[in-house]
């Protein structure tokens, strides 16, 4: 992989998330990585590069590669031509399966920022055993979804000791603006609810192969008296990611169990956010009121710096340990975009420089980066936080 040309390719470095992720590329990566923006469209993307430049002269040598996302010739190209792609092409469940067919084929790592339980059931179910055979790493969930949540609980987890079950409920509060490429993507996943479902029956049920239990934690609605606020389930992707991360880490326990809630402080806020949900839920499951929400928010368009300035995360996690009670946190700046760009960034970076569990196929964030991304993510300003130190090593 070494004699490719690139070691980085960044597809979608046009849109509003890939805008991001190449500037932090350029203030970031090391001088010595030989990367190139890709997409569609080379006029715009050599209008990225201008302004890249302008900010960082060494930018000036970056490749241009076009690539349309439904040019199977043109994908394979660059999957050739890259040890790691960063895809930021989405919705994922219409632009992005090629793809990942062409770096699962030819052995190049790929991250993207999927949050679609849909497009990640279709490379398990469709790229997982070619990857494997390849030894491509196939990374979706790379932004925030879902990389707080599993990284938060891996991280909860080395603190917990050994062999012992571990139950862990992890609760979110957010706030931040949304791109039109995240709404757009979210509106088409409420749409396609029953194509997934039918979609992952057909994989049927999955458990750890050395006969551990991980199981998904339920409760409604309720008050969190630790917390002293209310907490919401919270169907997202993440819990689905830390369950497959906890079937493949053995450092997880015998008997490990997650549940994941929306942090809300009051009661009408729980309704009016049940309220909001169901009625986007319902309105995208209808071609003219999918055509009026998808028209909400323009493609391309995104939270400006200063909304951006303004917004943060916090996921605080709390375990029981074989009955000894664990607490930890994970938090930053505005989750979906300047964080999602690190994110997504520093897992690119980790599997070229940093040394990661000798994994392929499609995998989760911390089955493929663990500990090794969280080290990154520390130094890149991203807050892990414990009242315990004790550490185990983590064995794949
Ligand atoms: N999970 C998370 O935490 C998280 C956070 C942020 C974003 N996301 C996801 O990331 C994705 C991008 O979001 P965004 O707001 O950055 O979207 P965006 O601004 O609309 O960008 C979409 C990109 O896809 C490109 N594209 C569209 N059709 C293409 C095609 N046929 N071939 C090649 N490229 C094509 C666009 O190129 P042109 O410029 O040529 O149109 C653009 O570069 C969405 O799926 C969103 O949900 C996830």
């Amino acid at each position: 992989m070494a004699k490719r040309q690139f070691d980085l390719i960044l597809f979608g470095a046009t849109g509003f998330t890939g805008g991001l992720t190449a500037a932090y590329l350029a203030a970031h990566a090391p001088a010595s990585l030989r990367w190139a923006l890709a997409g569609r469209s080379v006029r715009k993307l050599a209008e990225v590069k201008r302004r890249l430049a302008q900010a960082y002269p060494r930018c000036e040598s970056l490749g241009l590669v076009q690539a349309d996302s439904f040019d199977a010739r043109a994908l394979a190209r660059m999957a050739e031509s890259t040890q790691v792609v960063i895809s930021t092409v989405g919705p994922y469940i219409h632009y992005g399966e090629a793809l990942v067919a062409a770096c699962a084929e030819r052995g190049t790592h790929y991250v993207d920022l999927t949050g679609e339980p849909e497009f990640v059931e279709l490379c398990l179910q469709k790229y997982d055993a070619v990857a494997r055979s390849s030894g491509a790493k196939i990374i979706n969930c790379c932004g925030f979804d879902s990389i707080p949540h599993d990284l938060g609980v891996l991280f909860t987890v080395l603190q917990c000791p050994p062999d012992v079950p571990i139950r862990i409920r992890g609760f979110v509060r957010v706030s931040m603006g949304i791109s039109g490429g995240t709404w757009h993507s979210a509106v088409h996943a409420f749409s396609r609810l029953r194509h997934y479902v039918r979609l992952r029956r057909q994989r049927g049920a999955v458990a750890p192969a050395d006969g551990r239990r991980v199981k998904a934690l339920m409760q409604g609605v309720h008050y969190e008296p630790q917390l002293r606020k209310w907490a919401v389930p919270f169907p997202t992707i993440d819990p689905q990611v830390v369950r497959r991360s906890a079937r493949a880490l053995d450092c997880y326990g015998p008997d490990f169990g997650y549940a994941h809630y929306l942090e809300v402080k009051r009661l009408p806020l729980v309704l009016a956010t049940a309220a909001g949900a169901s009625t986007v839920f319902a309105l995208a499951q209808f071609k003219p009121t999918r055509q009026w929400l998808l028209s909400r928010k323009a493609v391309g368009d995104g939270p400006d710096p200063q909304r951006r300035a303004r917004s943060w995360f916090r996921v605080r996690f709390m375990a029981n340990a074989g009955g000894h009670p664990i607490r930890t946190q994970v938090s930053g700046g505005d989750p979906g975009y300047d964080e999602t760009a690190k994110m997504l960034s520093e897992a690119a970076l980790c599997l070229l420089q940093d040394n990661t569990p000798p994994v392929a196929g499609v995998i989760t964030p911390a089955a493929a980066l663990g500990e090794a991304l969280i080290h990154r993510l520390q130094r890149a300003g991203m807050r892990f936080e414990t009242q315990w130190t004790r550490r185990k090593q983590v064995k794949t």
